[in-house]
This record gives structure tokens, sequence and C-alpha cells, in this order.
């Protein structure tokens, strides 16, 4: 048997060995990305991977525009886990990023059987509400319905070609009985994630996707889709980098092969010509273009170069006729627990704390919460508790401290035995008191606001 591990994005059991997943999927780890002005979540590992991050913290270092893209499933309540991502999507508005953010109201209808109506009620009462009371900013932030943008359904058809049910099998676990609602919905998740870029939505950006890592699937669905439609490709050589041009059905014309195969001289001499112009824009001089093979070589070039050298080839295959998609970027967060210990869902309501919930329930679900500590009181104050797996202080961490060395001042002190379970759970039930109470006063105070967030 082999015991890799396999995402479900619509499972309800999800794996928390992030560095193996770090690994089988080949994320990037977030250790030693210096970001600027990290949140909470980046200064205590809660954020923990990405993919190509770099490109938008570049372009945030140079002054230049990026885009963000998340998505909610309007489906039940929202939870302190969902909360993580606003805290990403807040964090790069802070940056200067402008934030998209899609309703799945096709996806929730077809994979939970919820009404469009009722998803609509749910994401602006349930989610929006509170985005509003978290701090996003509705001048800077924009939510649409999956099912009144016909750009993303447009473009998740078309993106259909370039993929099919053996990669579905790969990236999903798909078989013969899997119902299609799962099949259409990654394609429209797909439409959802490449549409910011396109010119009437803002154009050519760098586009991150701070999600749940239970959603990686969809993006390395997203970024290969993406990748699959470029007509340029941007590659390390021997010596430097190497673009290299992708003839398919869509573009053959315009890059000079004949119906019949048969090479137009003259166009292809052109297509080069603009591919080197592209390069030698950017300050390169020495560029050894090769027709015959198809490549474009650039010895002087390093792997920094890359990602201008890209965007500028996706810029000219715009302007030959293609769609010039960027494979989108990502960062994920990890999965705060249950009050269980297991994995937080709206499902299962006694173990989740819900952003509406009252003080009295929020209290109640606390001290039921699983505790680090000893069963003695004898036994914790010698040899201690352990903050780890201690669902109070998790939620400290994740949610309602914010002073790194006060949290670090518990930790110790419950790990040495000085806190008990009971007064780690108190420490809790106060802080998220204070949380709960004023995000109840912030939403009242914001409820005009959550209009402007739709387009
Ligand atoms: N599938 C996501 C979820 O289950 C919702 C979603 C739809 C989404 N489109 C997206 C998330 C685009 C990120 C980006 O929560």
């Amino acid at each position: 048997m082999n015991d890799d591990v396999r995402i479900d994005p619509w499972g309800s059991s999800q794996s928390t060995d992030y560095s193996r997943m770090i690994e089988q999927f080949g994320l990037q780890s977030m250790e030693g990305v210096e970001v600027p002005s990290p949140s909470r979540l980046h200064r205590r590992g809660i954020i923990f991977a990405h993919r190509e991050l770099d490109l938008v913290l570049e372009s945030k270092r140079k002054g230049e525009p990026f885009g963000v893209l998340t998505g909610l499933m309007p489906s039940g309540k929202m939870h302190l886990g969902h909360s993580m991502v606003i805290d990403q999507v807040k964090w790069f508005q802070q940056q200067g990023g402008d934030i998209t953010i899609a309703v799945a109201d096709l996806e929730s209808t077809a994979t939970r059987g919820i009404s469009l109506a009722e998803g609509r009620k749910i994401a602006a009462e349930e989610y929006v509400a509170n985005y509003a009371a978290l701090g996003l900013d509705p001048q800077k932030t924009t939510v649409y319905f999956q099912s009144q943008r016909s750009i993303v359904q447009r473009l998740g058809f078309q993106l259909g070609k370039r993929t099919n049910l053996s990669e579905f099998e790969a990236i999903y676990g798909f078989d013969g009985a899997t119902n299609l609602a799962h099949v259409q919905a990654p394609l429209v998740q797909a439409g959802d994630i490449l549409h910011p870029q396109l010119e009437e939505y803002g154009g050519l950006r760098p586009i991150v996707v701070p999600v749940g890592i239970d959603q990686d699937p969809h993006l390395r669905l997203t970024r290969g889709l993406a990748s699959k439609t470029n007509w340029f490709n941007v590659n390390d050589a021997k010596m430097g980098l190497q673009v290299g041009v992708s003839v398919q059905d869509e573009n053959s014309a315009a890059l000079g092969v004949q119906p019949d195969g048969r090479i137009d001289k003259e166009r292809q001499k052109q297509v080069f010509a603009s591919i080197v112009d592209t390069v030698s824009g950017l300050g390169f001089s020495d560029i050894i273009s090769n027709p015959k093979h198809g490549t474009v070589n650039i010895p002087s070039a390093t792997t920094r170069d890359k990602g201008s050298i890209r965007m500028a080839l996706l810029s000219l295959e715009r302007k030959m006729g293609g769609m010039g998609l960027l494979a989108p970027s990502s960062t994920y967060h990890r999965f705060a627990v249950g009050m269980t210990g297991d994995k937080m869902s709206s499902s299962k309501p006694k173990t989740t704390l819900f952003l509406s919930d009252d003080i009295a329930s929020a209290e109640k679900k606390i001290k039921k919460s699983f505790s680090g500590g000893k069963s003695t009181i004898e036994e914790h104050r010698q040899l201690g508790g352990n903050p780890d797996i201690d669902v109070a202080y998790q939620y400290m961490m994740y949610f309602f401290e914010e002073d790194d060395a006060y949290l670090a001042e518990i930790n110790e002190g419950y790990r040495a035995g000085k806190i008990l379970a009971g007064e780690m759970k108190q420490l809790c039930i106060d802080r998220a008191t204070e949380w709960l109470n004023d995000l109840a006063e912030k939403r009242d105070e914001t409820s005009h606001m959550i209009n402007e967030f739709f387009e």
C-alpha cells in the first residue's frame, strides 16, 4: 500500500501532515520567506506554504499591481476557520492588492444542494457581513456570484478542453461513479481564479489565491490549465533561460504553421523577431533565436529573471491573439482544529465556534474542549501540559491573542505546569469573549456596507 496523502476538497477529514504535503505536492515552504509586516498567521507559521508567492512580493516591491482572488462556499454559518482566509486577504489588501471574492453558489448548488437564492442570502448575511466586521475595505473588494459572472463559466468551459478524466482521477481520485458536479465545480473554480487577469477585470498581473490547504488540488489543476494554454514557455537551460514556442490548434496560424503542417517562413520570422524584441526590451542583449527548434535562448538570464520574461511574453501572446494566462500564485494556511481536536466543520456545531455564537455558548464549547492537560492536578503540576494539542491554547494562538510575548509566556507556563488546563480554558474564554463582543459590535457598525461589496 502506498501512504501518499490525498487531499479531498469535499471530504470531511483532512491530513495535518504538513511537511508531507509540501513534499508530495511540490509546495514551497514559507520558512525563510520574508514578507513585509508579517501578520499573526505568518509569524506563527500558520500560513505554512505557497506557490510562487515571490511573483506577488516582487510586484509589491516594485509598486506594480497584483490581485487577490479567493472564494467562499455559501453553505452554512461562517466559523472561525473561515476567518483565516479573510485574515490572509486582509493582509494582502494592506500590501496593496486588489481583492475579488467568488461566491461559489454554483458549486454549492451542485455539491451541497443549496439553492441559488439561499446561497445568495447566506453569502450576504453570514459571510460578507463578517468580512466587513473583520475589516475588509468594501472600496477595494468585489464580491461576485459564480452564477452571475458568465465569463468564469465560459472560461471554465473553454479550459475543459485542456484536461481529461485521467487528470481528474489523478488529482481528485475520481472514478466512474463520480458525480459530474465534481468535474464541473473545479472547472468553474479555475474560471474564478483566472478571470481577474482578463482585460476587463484589471488585466495581466500576478493573482494570488489565499486558501486552506484543502483547496490546493484546484490550484494544481488551474496552474496546469493556464500553462497548457501558453504560447511561450520559459524554462531553465544549460546556460541561462530558454523560451520554447508551443504550437497548438488555437495558435498555429498565428505562429506560421499552415493547416498542412508547412511553415510560413515569413510569418515564423516575424514571430521570432517579436520574441527577441520582447526579451531585448527587458535589457538582455545576448539572445539566440532558433526558429527551426522553436526556441530562443538567453544565456545571461537567471532564474530570477524568469518572472519578468514570462510576463513580457504573456503580454506578447495577448497582442498576438492568445489568452496570455499567468498561472496563479497561492498561499496556504493550516487548519485550526475543532473543539474536540478533529476538523472544524459547520456540520458539527457543537465542536465549532461560529462568528455569530453568543458568549454563553462559546464559553460552554471552550469549557468542554479537548485539553492537553494531565488528568490530575498533581501530575499536571509535576509534568506540565502540552499546549500543542490543547484546543484552548491553539485558539489563543490562531485567533484571539495578538501579543507574541504573552503567547510565549502562557505556552511556557503551561508546559511547566504553572498554568492548569482549566486556567488555560479560562484565559481563552476571556479572550474569546472580548473578540466575539468586539466582532458583534463591528458587525452592527458595518452592516450598512454589505451591499457595497457586491459588484
Ligand atoms: N471551492 C471553494 C470552497 O469549497 C470555494 C471557491 C470557489 C474558491 N471558487 C474559488 C476558493 C476560487 C478559492 C478560489 O470553499
